[in-house]
């Protein structure tokens, strides 16, 4: 049984958006000019926006005001920077001192806004929108998947040019800013997979459509014209259309992103036929109004980075380009009373009695989640999570244990396929060899989220929305944790001898935690992993493992590093059996901050513990709500993690939810 969801939206107001002389200025109107009272305001948002010049940037101004003037307890300053970061610097710092409650920016320059960036996020809340900073000083960070807009044009050339292939030319933003090294970054990538076509130029346009047009009139005296042209965003693409026109040049297939509305937007320009495609940029103004309120409300699971999707735009699907109007009667899951009781945190992971095959799930309609096994606490608490998210949501669930296989886990796809689930979630045991079983997974239209790890596949069109952390990060965190502690500490012949102990082989948290923890030693003397063994994120074999790298290995350890916290765990005990004091003898870095860890940190005996939170179910039933209300979902939600030094277990612990 279904039952309907009315959302009743609340008056709008009117928001005054002023300049950088707001200060003086600011007032508050209401929805038919009427002053309003200042107390009635309990969010007062600022927004400090890099320029106010580019049509995209006004499209995401656009945006907050409205989202904010939904809710009548909010109220927007914008402050435009006109491009230069100390302007930026300073918009922030008057908008600090007059006491708004959370900053949203879009900073001009990433490296030169960091440090005041931080600043404010130590007093209050901060959203980054678009071009992030440098570190992870800021509450939530918003924007474009860059790589993959510049992936999916490169994939439309690849379509437009078919068979008989031909050269492309590309006009870029701003050089040196990261959607241009990204897009670019994409294209390449897209583009190399066809011996046939070929990126015969690039100019640098500066995101401005004058400056494409000039340049590109040049150009086209004295070089060839190409077959298509990529252009990073619509701005440049119409002026390379205006600069062929006055070329006296013929029909060029040309691609432009951002896919804005009003005359010359992108969609208008798709529309008159002057582009073959544009390529969505979401602006996030409405995500980041959107968070802007749980995180003042002081909600739970908010994530760290939030990676918005693109969407092609050609003259056959323009009908249907305009933004779907708000979800406010959707069907909704079946209501508590008709969903299936949750498992209890045994049922649901404890292993088979007997076989190996995973067990069948029953056929309903519902969502579907092949899990990876029961490993680790870790998986418990993530099973548990997901399970209780999906009770608490009323979303029917089918769950199945993979118990470590892929071909379980690829069997419990397939059963999922043929009860006609709505949607599809799994948290894939290695990253390789998915393409068929999600190819199935397309063709019989349901969607595959990915929660936990990330799959490596060519196709990124298999998969719909990742939830879960960044591996690679966890891996750089625990070296950085690492490199300062040992700083005094280092023996006589300065060399740091580390002991590595690894998740299961081909698994997206192995292989990220892997190169990010040895890209980040890698720059610092001394410091070199001598030994390096899988022990499949088991306690067990973390044990094992670490007893016979004692027994055999000749030379001195100095530290452990564990991808996760059940293999430290394990080598601890094995570490007291050889006669030495884990935490002092060897020093011990692990991954994913269990209770047990800080009861072990508290005792000694391990040094450190870099957060992998399980807790996703809440933001994964979020995007599975949100896909059933036809919404438009981001690529990719990074939670948001810490890293815990045993100094301050004791404090921490009573806080720890898994
Ligand atoms: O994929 C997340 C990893 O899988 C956790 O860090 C580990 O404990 C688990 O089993």
């Amino acid at each position: 049984m279904r039952k309907r969801l009315g959302i009743a939206l609340p008056a709008i107001i009117a928001v005054v958006v002023l300049g950088a002389s707001f200060l003086a200025a600011w007032a508050f109107l209401g929805e038919a000019g009427r002053s309003v009272e200042p107390s009635s305001v309990r969010r007062l948002i600022g927004l400090s926006q890099a320029n106010l010049s580019e049509p995209w940037r006004i499209a995401m101004t656009e945006e907050i005001r409205r989202e904010a003037a939904a809710h009548s307890d909010m109220r927007v300053i914008v402050t435009d920077a006109v491009d230069s970061y100390g302007r930026q610097v300073a918009d922030v710092e008057h908008l600090l001192a007059y006491g708004i409650d959370l900053l949203i920016i879009s900073p001009t320059d990433s490296a030169a806004l960091t440090p005041i960036v931080a600043q404010a996020y130590r007093s209050l809340p901060v959203i980054v929108l678009d071009r992030a900073v440098e570190g992870y000083a800021y509450t939530l960070y918003i924007g474009p998947d860059n790589r993959l807009i510049g992936r999916e044009t490169g994939r439309y050339v690849s379509e437009l040019l078919g068979a008989r292939g031909g050269t492309v030319l590309e006009v870029a933003g701003r050089e040196g800013s990261p959607p241009t090294i990204d897009r670019s970054a994409g294209l390449r990538e897209e583009i190399s997979k066809y011996p046939g076509i070929r990126i015969v130029d690039a100019v640098t346009a500066d995101w401005l459509r004058d400056r494409a047009e000039d340049i590109l009139v040049d150009k086209f005296a004295v070089s060839r014209a190409p077959d298509a042209i990529v252009a990073q965003n619509d701005a440049m693409a119409f002026g390379a259309w205006l600069a062929a026109r006055r070329s006296g040049l013929g029909p060029i297939d040309i691609i432009g992103v951002d896919g804005l509305g009003g005359t010359n937007g992108g969609l208008d320009l798709v529309d008159k036929g002057i582009l073959s495609a544009t390529f969505i940029c979401p602006t996030g103004g409405k995500e980041a109004v959107d968070y802007a309120i749980d995180i003042l409300d002081k909600k739970d699971g908010i994530p760290k980075k939030i990676y918005l999707r693109t969407r092609k735009v050609t003259a056959g699907t323009i009908a249907s380009a305009t933004p779907p109007p708000d979800a406010a009667d959707v069907t909704a899951p079946p209501d508590d009373a008709d969903a299936p009781a949750p498992p209890d945190a045994a049922d649901a992971t404890a292993p088979p009695d007997d076989a190996d095959a995973p067990a069948a799930p029953d056929a309903a309609e519902g969502r579907g989640a092949p899990q990876v096994g029961s490993e680790s606490r870790w998986r418990i608490a993530n099973t548990r999570s997901v399970v209780e998210a999906a009770r608490k949501a009323g979303i029917e669930l089918h769950f199945v244990d993979g118990k470590q296989k892929q071909e379980n886990q690829i069997e419990a796809i397939r059963s999922f396929i043929g009860m006609g689930v709505d949607v599809i979630a799994f948290s894939p045991i290695v990253e390789k060899g998915w393409e068929g079983v999600l190819a199935e997974a397309k063709a019989a239209g349901i969607p595959v989220f990915l929660s936990d790890r990330e799959v490596d596949l060519q196709d990124d069109s298999l998969w719909l929305t990742f939830v879960g952390s960044d591996f690679m990060e966890e891996g750089r965190r625990a070296a950085r944790w690492l490199i300062g502690y040992m700083k005094d500490r280092k023996n006589a012949d300065g060399q740091v001898r580390i002991v590595e102990l690894r998740g299961t082989e081909g698994s997206a948290p192995a292989l990220d935690r892997n190169r990010g923890f040895e890209a980040t030693i890698a720059g610092h003397d001394g410091f070199s992993i001598v030994r390096s063994e899988t022990a499949n994120f088991y306690l067990d074999q973390g044990r094992d493992r670490m007893r016979e790298i004692l027994a055999s290995e000749t030379g001195r350890i100095d530290v452990l590093f564990a991808h996760n916290d059940d293999m430290a765990l394990g080598a601890i005990e094995a570490i007291e059996d050889a006669g030495l004091v884990p935490g002092k003898d060897i020093v011990i870095v692990s991954v994913d901050a269990i209770r047990e860890a800080f009861v072990a940190m508290i005792a000694g005996k391990l040094n450190c513990t870099v957060e992998c939170t399980p807790l996703l179910g809440p933001q994964l039933m979020k995007v599975v709500q949100d896909y059933m209300a036809g919404k438009d979902l981001p690529t990719r939600i990074v939670t948001s993690e810490e890293v815990f030094p045993a100094e301050i277990a004791k404090k921490a612990i009573s806080e720890r939810k898994y």
